[in-house]
């Protein structure tokens, strides 16, 4: 492939999330195939301006796709977020000869993406969060294995929470965004599901809730709270004094964000990663790869960080009907 790119780095930055090393393998395989050369920049945008930069071959990324995590650490770097660390950031990419950057994580980091091109280093993001909630892709890395590793969870929950006919309140991660309560709520069955997007959740009413169904003999009550309600221990101990009934909440946290990345999220990881390694050797710059409307496809950053994304109207009445 004809290009003027003779290098390229890769970083992960923010919170891992399972498919990272897919992406990083796909990275790094497709811009050798393209007679580019790789390092691998660890701990994110902390590593680069700490200079912890390693050379990367196809081997180096041997046996990773079935892991979790990240092979080259995260970071989150306030250092970053100023004038003088991004034009540091770019001055190490310069003197380790990396002409083009792949920033694998949320939006958070495409925003330092953003910046480091700006002092004209040619940067490409990979949206690498659990959380779901970045505009321009209706997928991203991490969400596909977290969602599944909380259902798999919540179902368990569920198991002694009817043995012994008791309330629980399971909090799924997902910082300001509530697509994996949302797709838990609905996978598990849940009885309640509280949303940040909605906030309309009134105690009371799910007290009454939780009564009402008690009367009709059902053994369980499932609330998934998002953490970006939060208090899931407080409204426990409130919906245990005034239903009489044993409530506990059960936070799940990382384990939502470790383990072994389910097969969707190494190959959409896979292509992406491709993507991204295949559009800076073509010398493009300031874009972001996501997948949208049945298609991979990349942006330009600022369109990107501009979009808004909220949940479905339709998905959402879809769980309140079913949770009933
Ligand atoms: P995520 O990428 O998952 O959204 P963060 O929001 O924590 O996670 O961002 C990850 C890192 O990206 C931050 O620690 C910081 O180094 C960098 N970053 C975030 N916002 C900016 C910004 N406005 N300008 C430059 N760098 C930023
Ligand atoms: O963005 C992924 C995520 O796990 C969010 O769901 C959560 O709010 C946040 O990261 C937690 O971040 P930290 O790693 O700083 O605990």
């Amino acid at each position: 492939m004809a290009n003027q790119i003779k290098t390229i780095g890769v970083l992960t930055s923010g919170g891992d999330a399972p498919g990272m090393n897919a992406a990083i393998r796909s990275v790094v395989r497709k811009a050798l195939a393209n007679g580019v050369s790789v390092k691998g920049i660890k701990k994110g945008y902390q590593g680069l301006l700490n200079e912890e930069i390693i050379d990367m071959d196809r081997h180096s990324v041997s046996d990773i796709i079935q892991r979790g995590g990240t092979i080259l650490g995260t970071a989150r770097c306030s250092e970053f977020r100023t004038e003088e660390g991004q034009a540091k950031g770019a001055e190490i990419c310069r003197k380790h000869g990396i002409d083009g950057l792949v920033v694998i994580g949320g939006d958070g980091s495409y925003r330092g993406a953003q910046q480091i091109a700006r002092h004209g280093i040619n940067t490409v993001g990979l949206p690498g969060t659990i959380d779901l909630d970045i505009a321009c892709t209706d997928y991203t890395i991490g969400f596909d294995t977290a969602v599944n590793t909380a259902m798999s969870a919540i179902d368990k929950v569920r198991d002694t929470s009817s043995s012994h006919e008791r309330c629980s309140i399971i909090e799924v991660m997902g910082r300001n965004a509530g697509y994996i309560a949302l797709w838990c709520g609905v996978a598990n069955g849940a009885e309640d599901i509280l949303l940040p997007e909605k906030y309309d959740y009134n105690e009371q009413s799910i007290i009454n809730n939780i009564i009402a169904n008690r009367k009709r003999g059902k053994t369980h009550h499932i609330i998934i709270n998002a953490e970006g309600i939060g208090h899931s221990t407080s409204m426990a101990r409130r919906i245990e004094a005034a239903t009489g009934i044993e409530t506990r909440a059960t936070i799940l946290g990382y384990m939502q964000r470790g383990g072994n990345p389910t097969c969707k999220d190494r190959f959409y990881a896979s292509v992406m990663g491709a993507y991204a390694a295949d559009i800076l050797c073509q010398g493009k710059s300031n874009r972001v790869v996501g997948y949208k409307n049945g298609e991979f496809r990349d942006f330009d950053i600022e369109e990107a960080l501009a979009m808004k994304k909220d949940i479905s109207e339709y998905q959402y009445e879809v769980s309140r009907v079913l949770a009933q």
